[in-house]
């Protein structure tokens, strides 16, 4: 069976028009609420990844699990505002959250009919009885992460994982969906100093177990290596890689997150995108406000004016929204 991404529609209207399009719809009351939303259960983590700042103990955001309070609130809005999709991501790890599985099903169930759900994971903490329990919701699609191209790049970069146990975890994924339409496996992978061959060879070897695998590249240019707390060896292998980091530094035409979502943070704090992991795109609190009010703040229309302005570099974490191409080594 060949399966699209459920969430494909909703990410190519986050990449067409122009910031300024996307804006107009805004202001003039069309899109009033997020097209989707990115929860975050928790910033905490059981891996210490030296390409993140969850890993890497540089975030300065305080730790936290998402309250019973924050969920109920963001349930209510979810079927309040007839919210389409909802992707369980963030800076953490989400199957740390001591509810993440009842959450998930609420959230699905509690939801508009045919809201999506969506898992990124590094999969580490997830039994089979958790993955025979999301294919039982018919949870939409899941993404696992994992880094460069095989057991020695991916062991190296994110320190507490196995190689090896996550193909595992995947394949069992793999085979408990059998024919059924759900969930949609993505893995996902972003390299450093792979070659071709290496990537070629994971390619081989993961494709028969999901629906699509993406390759990308790790960025490291926003990371402050000075901030991570961890050994100086490995900082200064980081520091090469970021040397080798080509960047073209240009920002990019359409703006992907700022005008159509808005991201959750853990404690009920909303920001305008998915990468902002400081917060620095604070737009309100779900406590405090609805999902409504908060999307249409001025608060967040002064950011999206920068934004529309092309001046990206006012903003913390926009300011370095570059394009990440292949390191030259
Ligand atoms: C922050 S993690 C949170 C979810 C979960 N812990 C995981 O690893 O999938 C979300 C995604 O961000 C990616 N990521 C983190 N830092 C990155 C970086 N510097 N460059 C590219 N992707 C990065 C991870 O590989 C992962 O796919
Ligand atoms: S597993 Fe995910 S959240 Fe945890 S350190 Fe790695 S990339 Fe960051
Ligand atoms: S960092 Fe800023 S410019 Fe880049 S996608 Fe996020 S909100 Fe848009």
């Amino acid at each position: 069976m060949v399966r699209t991404n459920p969430f494909v529609k909703y990410y190519r209207q986050l990449d067409t028009g122009t910031n300024e399009e996307k804006y107009r719809i805004v202001k003039d009351g069309t899109l009033t609420v997020p097209r989707y939303l990115d929860i975050e259960l928790t910033n905490a983590c059981n891996f210490n990844c030296c390409f993140c700042p969850t890993g890497t103990k540089s975030m300065q955001r305080m730790k936290g699990f998402m309250p019973e309070l924050v969920v109920k609130r963001l349930l209510e809005d979810i079927r309040k505002y007839e919210i389409p999709g909802v992707r369980i991501i963030g800076w953490g790890e989400p199957t740390l959250h001591p509810d993440w599985l009842n959450i998930v099903d609420n959230i699905h169930r509690g939801g508009v009919e045919g809201t999506l759900i969506h898992l990124g994971t590094n999969g580490s903490l997830l039994k089979e009885s958790d993955m025979q329990a999301l294919v039982d919701m018919q949870v939409e699609s899941i993404k696992f992460s994992f880094q460069g191209a095989d057991a020695n790049s991916y062991n190296e970069m994110r320190d507490g994982g196995n190689y090896d146990r996550l193909v595992e975890t995947v394949k069992t994924m793999y085979n408990l969906r059998g024919d059924r339409p759900y969930p949609y496996i993505h893995i996902s992978t972003t390299l450093t100093v792979e070659s071709e061959k290496q990537v070629s060879e994971f390619r081989q070897s993961i494709e028969p177990y999901c629906d699509y695998c993406s390759v990308g590249y790790t960025m490291l240019n926003h990371l402050s290596v000075d901030s991570m707390k961890i050994p100086e060896e490995r900082k200064e292998k980081i520091r090469k890689l970021q040397e080798h980091e080509s960047i073209r530094r240009e920002y990019r035409q359409v703006c992907s997150d700022a005008f159509d979502k808005l991201d959750i943070h853990w404690n009920g704090d909303a920001t305008l995108c998915c990468s902002d992991y400081e917060s620095f795109l604070l737009v309100g609190n779900v406590m405090d406000m609805d999902l409504k009010q908060i999307f249409t703040s001025n608060i967040a229309n002064l950011y999206r004016d920068t934004i529309v302005k092309g001046e990206y570099g006012r903003i913390k974490c926009c300011s370095t929204c570059w394009e990440t191409v292949p390191p030259m080594v």
